[in-house]
């Protein structure tokens, strides 16, 4: 038996049977249990059932406390205020508890698997072809990998779509002048570096700008490419995927910098569903879903208004034919629910998106492609800002580059590490700078909930002290530090023994880590997942202040609490891994 009950669960058991027991008219009701200052748990869900029962709530709560039955997992339970119940846990139970979720032979610290899964196709670390990434991308590329990790986690099958934008006009102007100056690309894929491959694009796209903007008629030509493109001339498909492999190169690099796995197959971009765009269209034109309006193929919407007051359209087909964003991502939700069997389709892009992907939802729901068992979500992300609080951008009020930040990150990371470092190599230092670093990036980026903007503040990132990655690092590696000292001498649980108050707290929140990581799976959120680890090492850093580990009164009480290092440690880790971050074994 891998999963563990949590003690939360079985408190909440045991109530909700004792006021079955007390009020059965009460049905399976909710005692309202929540961990608290003044117990262990405090049970707020009396005083509204007495009420509804028309019973007097003290009496109710001392009949409940009568029927609770203590001594193994409850040691106390009272009843205090006008009818809250307050409950205490034995320190036995606690310390078995742990030992039980240390004990999970597959390494999960008892957290269970959801009883149903379903399969989730989400779609993240979606950049463009032919163009730099900036921190946009950080932010889909960073949620949606902690997203699909958590879901993973509880046992969800998980679909990965890099919905990468690789079709579309731009791509006549590139294609045709490439064609033109056809050594401009070559080279050996292999030997290419990310940053070479991006130099080559960007060279080559002002180029050819310049050229679209200054001549007529190469203009035209570039048009004409479009067209040529979008109905599949294998010569023109031939040099659109020199574009498209060239862009891989890079992206890899950067993903690879961000130390994220990013699958090759799971790359289906815009180009993928080009087959599909024609067939989408014809449904919805026969469906009613969409009408022709002006020669365009539109679906209009009550509810969604332009400034002036005129409904606005979506646009699956433009009147000269051609098709846009949305049948692409009309197109995509076909695949994903009919061919990949997806439950849910979750979409990790930004807030500035939203009104898009409500009309293209709103439409799939109409054609009955989404339905009440097959649901599609945006996660939409809000901006990240500069120090000044505007849009981040550089002092020359261009885009951030991406990799500029990573680079940047892993250097002020390194300087921390330089400066604590006592027995690191050069080697070492620099892997544990990109470690710390790249944590810190996207620490910052997963503790605030996605849909709110942030501050890249890379000193607070990399700070020692506060709410950060590196703070949670280095908790880590202390513990790790101390396993070390003390040798020969195990971790080991000892249940006889009573708890300091430090002891019980950092243990009771130990026992959480398997709620609230179904609560993030389940509201999409890594920042409670985050939120629950940096109280995990605070609570850690009390239990260090107060409770002297090697050198306790008794051996059983070294042994006790280093096992109590040992599960912290091991619950940092995997909630660290879910985050995508690293915990490094020395800092
Ligand atoms: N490539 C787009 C961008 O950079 C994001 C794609 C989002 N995914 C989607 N299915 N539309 O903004």
């Amino acid at each position: 038996m891998a999963s563990v009950t949590s003690l939360t669960a079985s408190v909440h058991q045991r109530l909700a049977a004792a006021l079955t027991a007390a009020l059965p008219e009460a049905g399976a009701a909710d005692p309202l249990l929540r961990r608290s200052d003044r117990a262990d748990y405090q049970a707020n869900g009396i005083l509204a059932l007495a009420k509804k029962a028309k019973a007097n709530p003290r009496e109710l709560a001392a009949q409940v406390v009568s029927q609770v039955v203590t001594g193994d997992v409850i040691e106390e339970i009272e009843v205090s205020g006008p009818g809250f119940l307050n409950v205490t846990i034995t320190d036995r139970a606690i310390t078995e508890n742990l030992a039980a979720r240390a004990a999970d032979s597959e390494g999960r610290l008892g957290v269970p698997r959801a009883e149903h899964p379903g399969t989730t196709v989400i779609d993240y670390a979606q950049p463009n072809v032919a163009k730099e990434m900036h921190v946009g991308h950080l932010r889909s590329a960073v949620i949606g990998d902690s997203v699909r990790q958590i879901l993973e986690f509880t046992g969800e099958t998980v679909v990965r779509r890099h919905h990468i934008g690789d079709w579309g006009t731009q791509f006549g102007m590139l294609i045709q002048y490439l064609d033109e100056h056809p050594h401009e690309l070559d080279h050996k894929a292999a030997e290419v570096t990310g940053e070479e491959a991006m130099s080559n694009l960007d060279r080559l796209y002002k180029a050819a700008r310049k050229k679209f903007d200054s001549d007529e008629e190469f203009k035209t030509r570039a048009r004409r490419r479009v067209v040529d493109l979008q109905a599949g001339d294998p010569h023109t498909l031939a040099m659109w995927q020199k574009f498209v492999d060239e862009s891989k190169i890079y992206f890899f690099s950067v993903f690879e910098k961000l130390d994220m796995e990013v699958r090759d197959p799971d790359i289906v971009g815009e180009s993928g569903y080009n087959d599909m765009l024609a067939e989408t269209c014809r449904l919805l034109e026969e469906s009613g879903v969409a009408v022709r309006s002006e020669g365009a193929l539109c679906v209009f919407f009550d509810d969604i208004k332009g400034p002036d007051g005129k409904p606005v359209p979506l646009i699956v087909q433009k009147s000269d034919g051609g098709y846009g964003y949305a049948a692409t991502d009309l197109s995509a939700i076909r695949d994903r629910v009919f061919n990949l069997k997806a439950n849910t389709l979750l979409y990790v892009v930004d807030a500035r998106q939203s009104l898009h992907f409500k009309m293209v939802f709103e439409t799939a729901r109409r054609a009955g492609w989404l339905n009440d068992d097959v649901h599609a979500v945006q996660l939409a992300f809000g901006t990240v800002l500069g120090k000044d609080g505007k849009p981040f951008k550089t002092r020359e009020g261009e885009t951030v580059r991406l990799v500029d930040l990573l680079d940047e990150a892993i250097d002020r990371a390194s300087a921390v590490v330089r400066e604590k470092a006592q027995d690191l190599s050069e080697e070492e230092i620099a892997e544990r700078g990109a470690q710390v670093g790249i944590g810190a990036v996207k620490y910052a980026d997963l503790s605030t909930s996605a849909n709110r903007d942030y501050k890249f503040d890379l000193d607070q990132m990399v700070s020692l002290n506060g709410d950060t990655s590196v703070y949670l690092q280095y908790a880590y590696a202390r513990i790790q530090s101390i396993l070390r000292k003390a040798g020969d001498v195990r971790p080991s649980a000892r249940p006889e023994l009573a708890l300091t108050d430090a002891e019980r707290s950092l243990g009771l929140h130990i026992d959480a880590f398997a709620e609230t990581v179904a609560e993030a799976a389940a509201e999409h959120a890594p920042h409670k997942l985050a939120a629950y680890l940096y109280q995990l090492a605070s609570l850690y850093t009390s239990f260090y202040d107060k409770c002297p580990v090697l050198k306790a009164e008794t051996p059983e009480q070294v042994e006790n609490r280093l096992f109590l290092c040992d599960v912290t440690a091991r619950t940092l880790h995997q909630g660290m891994a879910l985050l995508g971050i690293r915990t490094p074994e020395r800092l």
